[in-house]
C-alpha cells in the first residue's frame, strides 16, 4: 500500500499533488487551440432542446455539491441560464419543477451515491435531460444519464475529495463555455481569454503547491483551536464551504463557512480574540467589500489568514498572513484558491494525529440512503 502512495505519507497528499495532471487530463481534447472554444463530443443534447432550455439544476452530495455551487456562478455568468443547486437528498423529495426544458446536471465522483442516483432518476421521470459529471467510467450515474462528461482525475482513494473536486470545477467551466457557445452568450474574445487561462491552470496549480509550506506555521499555532471560520463572497463563498468541509472531515475541528457580508447578521457574535478566520479574497470585483469584512473580524481580534489573488496585495495590511494564488481570470480562481485550503486541512489533521485517509464515521461512497 505504501508503494501506491508514491512516497507520500497519505493518499490525500498524493491526490492533492496529482491535481495539475488531473486538470490537464480533464481539459485534454476538450479545448481547442486558438480561440475556437470547447468541443464536448460526449454531449449530444438535440439542438432544439438546447435552444429551449430555460433552467439548469445541479444536484449532488458533499464535495460534489460544493462543486455545483461554484458551477452555478460559472454557468450563470458564462451562459446566462438560471441555475439552481440542490443537495441530492433534498432534491429528490422536494418535487422540483422540472420539465423537458430543464437540464439536470448530477455531479458524483463515484457515480454510485444513493441520493444522487435517486435524484437523477427523479429528474428523468419528470422528463428532464440529465448530464452526469463523474469520475468513474460506467458507474451507475454514468449509465443512467443521457450524457456523461467524465472527470479524468484517476482513482481517488482518500475519503476527503480533492482532485475530484478540482476536476469537477473544470467540467463546470467546460459546460459553461459549451452552453455559452451553443447559445451565443459569450463573445469570442472572452471565450478565448478563458480558454487560454484554462490551459495555464495546471501550471498555476503546481505553483500554488510549491508554496504549500506557507501554512505550516499557522498549523503549529492553531491545531488545537476549537473552531475555524471561513469567509468569502461570490465564488469565494462557495470555495469557503469546501474548505470548511475539508477541515471538519479530516481534522474534526468545528468549521463554518459564511458569506462574508452575512457575518454581521449573527455569526460575528462568535468572533473573539484568537479565533482563526480564513478569508478568501480572489475576486477583484468584491475586493473592497471583502477587505471591510476582514477589518470587521480583525476589530474583534480574530487571527486572519487570507487567500488572495496576486494583484490584491492590499489585503496584507489587514490580514495576519496571506497566501497568494497566481493571477488568473477571476472566474477560474476557485481551482487555485481551494489548494491552500486542502493543504491547511491536511496539515491540521496530521498535526492532530487523525486518520487522514479514513476519517471516523465517513465512507468514500455512500451507497445507501
Ligand atoms: C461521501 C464522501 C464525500 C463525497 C460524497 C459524495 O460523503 O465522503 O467525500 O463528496 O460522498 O460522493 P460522490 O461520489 O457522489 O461525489
Amino acid at each position: 500500500k505504501q508503494a501506491e502512495k508514491d512516497g507520500y505519507a497519505h493518499f490525500m497528499l498524493k491526490e492533492i499533488h496529482e491535481q495539475p495532471r488531473a486538470i490537464k487530463d480533464t481539459l485534454s481534447g476538450r479545448i481547442a487551440a486558438g480561440d475556437s472554444g470547447v468541443t464536448l463530443k460526449e454531449i449530444n443534447i438535440p439542438e432544439e432542446q438546447l435552444r429551449e432550455m430555460n433552467k439548469i439544476f445541479i444536484t449532488a452530495c458533499g464535495t460534489a455539491y460544493h462543486a455545483g455551487l461554484v458551477g452555478k456562478h460559472i454557468i450563470e455568468s458564462l451562459a446566462r441560464i438560471p441555475v439552481e443547486v440542490d443537495i441530492a437528498s433534498e432534491f429528490r423529495y422536494r418535487n422540483p419543477l422540472l420539465d423537458r426544458n430543464s437540464l439536470v446536471i448530477v455531479v458524483s465522483q463515484s457515480g454510485e451515491t444513493a441520493d444522487t442516483l435517486a435524484a437523477l432518476r427523479e429528474a428523468k421521470r419528470k422528463g428532464a435531460r440529465v448530464l452526469a459529471v463523474t469520475n468513474v467510467v460506467d458507474s451507475s450515474v454514468a449509465r443512467e444519464a443521457d450524457d456523461v462528461l467524465y472527470t479524468w482525475a484517476g482513482p481517488e482513494i482518500a475519503v476527503a475529495s480533492t482532485k475530484a473536486y478540482t476536476t469537477q470545477l473544470v467540467c463546470m467551466y467546460l459546460i459553461g463555455l459549451y452552453l455559452a457557445q451553443q447559445r451565443g452568450a459569450l463573445g469570442p474574445g472572452e471565450t478565448a481569454e478563458i480558454v487560454a487561462e484554462l490551459r495555464k491552470l495546471p501550471g498555476k496549480v503546481s505553483a500554488v503547491l510549491e508554496n504549500g509550506s506557507d501554512i505550516e506555521n499557522f498549523v503549529r499555532q492553531y491545531s488545537n483551536c476549537g473552531s475555524v471560520f471561513y469567509i468569502g463572497r461570490g465564488l469565494d463563498h462557495a470555495v469557503a464551504m469546501e474548505g470548511s468541509l475539508k477541515l471538519k472531515e479530516i481534522s474534526y475541528i468545528h468549521a463554518e463557512a459564511y458569506a462574508a457580508g452575512e457575518l454581521k447578521h449573527g455569526t460575528l457574535a462568535l468572533i473573539e480574540k484568537d479565533v482563526p478566520v480564513i478569508a478568501l479574497a480572489t475576486q477583484a470585483d468584491l475586493f473592497e467589500k471583502m477587505l471591510s469584512n476582514i477589518k470587521e473580524v480583525k476589530a474583534r481580534d480574530a487571527v486572519v489568514v487570507a487567500v488572495a489573488m496576486r494583484g490584491l496585495e492590499e489585503v496584507a495590511k489587514e490580514a495576519d498572513q496571506v497566501m497568494y494564488i497566481p493571477r488568473t481570470h477571476q472566474v477560474l480562481a476557485p481551482v487555485l484558491a481551494v489548494i491552500p485550503l486542502q493543504l491547511l486541512a491536511y496539515h491540521m489533521a496530521v498535526a492532530r494525529n487523525c486518520d487522514v485517509d479514513q476519517p471516523r464515521n465517513l465512507a468514500k461512497s455512500v451507497t445507501v440512503e
